[in-house]
């Protein structure tokens, strides 16, 4: 019987699916940012990458969301994290959540308040307004920048994971993850 929720020893199929699913998914949306920030526009492949950064953004949103209530709803049993690094780890995890919400939150929140409304994948989400409204599109003045943050914390993590952890120290924290 696969193990679906987490236990104190390793996370669940829940948990991993979540993890390295979005993992790749984020891989393919800092891409897309990437070639937008180093590429010149009418680039084809900037184009090409570009065409799904809104709608994967709208979807990383709301695939945290559920990853985020599966995380609380498993508090109680996942692994623990001690002493001052395991404090660390945890503050980091945070501030890692905090953005993958905030990051996608004010672009949204940005298209709904816009004159033009917004389509993910094909469907209206927010039609066509009469008039912007500016207090909904003032945050996303910073996406780009907090989108960057969030690639660095990411970078900082798979760093922590792959070389202290699992080549330095040589423990299961990688492990309770990959497996
Ligand atoms: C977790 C999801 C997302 C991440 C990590 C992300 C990341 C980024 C990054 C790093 C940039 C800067 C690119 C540059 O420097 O040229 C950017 C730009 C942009 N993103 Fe996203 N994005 C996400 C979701 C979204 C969503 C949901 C939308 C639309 C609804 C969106 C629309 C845009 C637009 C229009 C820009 C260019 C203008 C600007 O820099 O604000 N993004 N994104
Ligand atoms: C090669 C890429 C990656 C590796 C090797 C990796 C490794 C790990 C490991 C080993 C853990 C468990 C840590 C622990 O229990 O203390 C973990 C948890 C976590 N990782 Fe990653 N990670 C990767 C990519 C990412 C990406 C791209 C994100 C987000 C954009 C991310 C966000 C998180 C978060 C928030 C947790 C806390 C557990 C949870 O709620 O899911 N990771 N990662």
């Amino acid at each position: 019987m696969p193990n679906l929720t987490d236990s104190p020893l390793r996370y669940g199929i829940v948990s991993r699916w979540l993890h390295w699913g979005m993992a790749a998914l984020f891989a393919a949306q800092f891409l897309s940012a990437a070639a937008h920030w180093a590429l010149p526009r009418e680039n084809a492949l900037r184009e090409l990458l570009w065409g799904y950064h809104p709608s994967l953004g709208a979807a990383l949103f709301l695939l945290v969301l559920l990853r985020g209530v599966w995380g609380l709803a498993n508090i109680q049993r996942r692994p623990a994290h001690v002493g001052k690094l395991g404090r660390a780890a945890i503050a980091g995890h945070m501030a890692i959540y905090a953005l993958m919400v905030i990051v996608p939150a004010v672009r949204i929140l940005a298209v709904a308040g816009s004159k033009g409304g917004a389509s993910f994948f094909g469907i209206t989400v927010f039609p066509a307004r009469e008039a912007e409204i500016a207090w909904m599109r003032a945050p996303a003045a910073w996406h780009g920048e907090m989108g960057w943050i969030l690639a660095l914390l990411v970078l900082g993590h798979i760093a922590m994971a792959v070389f202290w952890h699992h080549l330095v120290r040589r423990d299961d924290t990688l492990k309770r993850m990959a497996r």
